[in-house]
């Protein structure tokens, strides 16, 4: 597969939850290249975590800064990356995917995003009055972008591995 991919990168696409790190972790492992994960990048580059970035600077300025890393990285390339879940709606960060990796988009249904983000306050987007009702709203924005992605991988609750052998054999 390395072989294949030449100096294309393998880019993780898909709404929080969805398990683009740790998937991508283990992928990246398999394959013998880097693993990048865009959001500590960006929280690298701000010198701030993401809650933070969207409570001082606002959501347009996290997008602005999160296309720059990606494009950075995506030059770095080959890698295996994993993106924050509103990164793929960008056109311009879509294009950089589509000329310079393979897309897999970890497509996980709103039961398992609710459980799994459940847990964790760093997701600023959902700081909402109903979480719930956000992803929702989230989901159907996004599935028709996300669709765009090279592969499509369901993301559900099986042992990771196994959604790491699938991720590979369709590459
Ligand atoms: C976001 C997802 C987060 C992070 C930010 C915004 C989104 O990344 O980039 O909170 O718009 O869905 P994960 O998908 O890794 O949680």
């Amino acid at each position: 597969i390395a072989a294949a991919l030449g100096t294309r990168s393998i880019v993780l696409v898909g709404m929080m939850g969805a398990g683009k790190s740790t998937i991508g972790r283990r992928v990246a492992a398999r394959l013998k290249l880097p693993f990048t994960d865009a959001d500590t990048e960006i929280e690298a580059a701000a010198g701030m975590t993401i809650p933070e970035i969207f409570e001082t600077h606002g959501e347009p300025y996290f997008r602005d800064g999160e296309a720059r890393v990606i494009a950075r990285i995506l030059d770095s390339g080959p890698i295996v990356l994993a993106t924050g879940g509103g990164a793929f709606m960008r056109e311009e960060t879509r294009n950089r995917i589509r000329d310079r990796a393979i897309s897999i988009w970890l497509k996980a249904d709103s039961d398992i995003i609710m459980r799994r983000v459940r847990r964790r306050a760093d997701r600023p987007l959902l700081h909402t009055a109903d979480p719930e009702a956000t992803v929702n709203r989230l989901l159907s924005e996004r599935e028709p972008v996300y669709q765009n992605a090279d592969l499509t991988i369901a993301s559900r609750d099986v042992p990771h591995d196994r959604i790491v052998d699938e991720c590979l054999e369709a590459l």
